[in-house]
């Protein structure tokens, strides 16, 4: 049985946690390299997705900065200002968002990332939604206004894509269903096919000094 996922939005239908993790599995294992390789999962949770990419041969490395959540294969870090040696892949599965410094976390990123390693983003446009989507949500009519009030604090969809594309080349953006991996009501998937963000983006070539 599914775990409830605590959520201060208190929707009045039922969050469930990802089953697990939803669609971004797929998107994940369509544009990880093959392993094996050094997978940095930055923003872990409870490590479930390192868990999953353990098993089947890479080499992760799961970091939180919420000290809760240490356990055996969780690292205790904040990814902003994070170094270790050079990775093929750095993922942030619904963790950026919640990056206080998107700046700091997408230079480590850089600085983390080898020479054609790649950068996955799983994550959410808040910004997205309208009336319908949050009506829906919170069941009740006129929600937009309590929606943007809970998602405030966020980074939004566009924040993020710009951020990245400032430092890295993207090679794959798609908006995506999200809240059905959350939600006990499957129709929104259909209500709603906006509000992910799947992005693939690679380090640029360093230019080459003349000679
Ligand atoms: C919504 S959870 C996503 C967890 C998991 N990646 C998943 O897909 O279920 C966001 C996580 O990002 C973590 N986080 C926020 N800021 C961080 C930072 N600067 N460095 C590392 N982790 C951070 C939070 O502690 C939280 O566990």
């Amino acid at each position: 049985m599914r775990r409830a996922y605590t959520s201060s939005a208190q929707p009045a239908v039922v969050l469930m946690a990802p089953a697990p993790h939803g669609g971004g599995m797929d998107f994940i294992d369509d544009h990880l390299p093959p392993g094996p390789a050094r997978v940095l999962d930055a923003g872990c949770g409870d490590g479930a997705l390192a868990d999953r990419l353990r098993a089947r041969g890479y080499e992760v490395t799961a970091i939180d900065i919420d000290p809760d959540l240490a356990r055996p294969g969780v690292r205790i870090a904040d990814i902003c200002g994070f170094r270790d040696d050079p990775y093929d892949a750095v993922i942030f599965s619904l963790s950026l968002h919640h990056v206080a410094d998107l700046d700091a976390a997408l230079d480590s990123t850089g600085a983390l990332l080898r020479p054609g390693g790649r950068l996955l983003l799983d994550e959410f446009a808040h910004e997205c939604a309208d009336e319908s989507i949050a009506d829906r949500f919170y069941a009740a009519p006129g929600s937009l206004p309590r929606w943007r009030e809970r998602h405030r604090e966020y980074h939004a969809g566009t924040a993020m894509v710009e951020a990245v594309a400032r430092r890295f080349a993207i090679t794959s953006l798609a908006r995506v269903p999200y809240l059905h991996r959350y939600l006990e009501d499957a129709s929104l998937r259909d209500a709603e096919s906006v509000l992910g963000l799947q992005l693939v983006a690679e380090p640029r070539p360093t230019a080459r000094p003349p000679t």
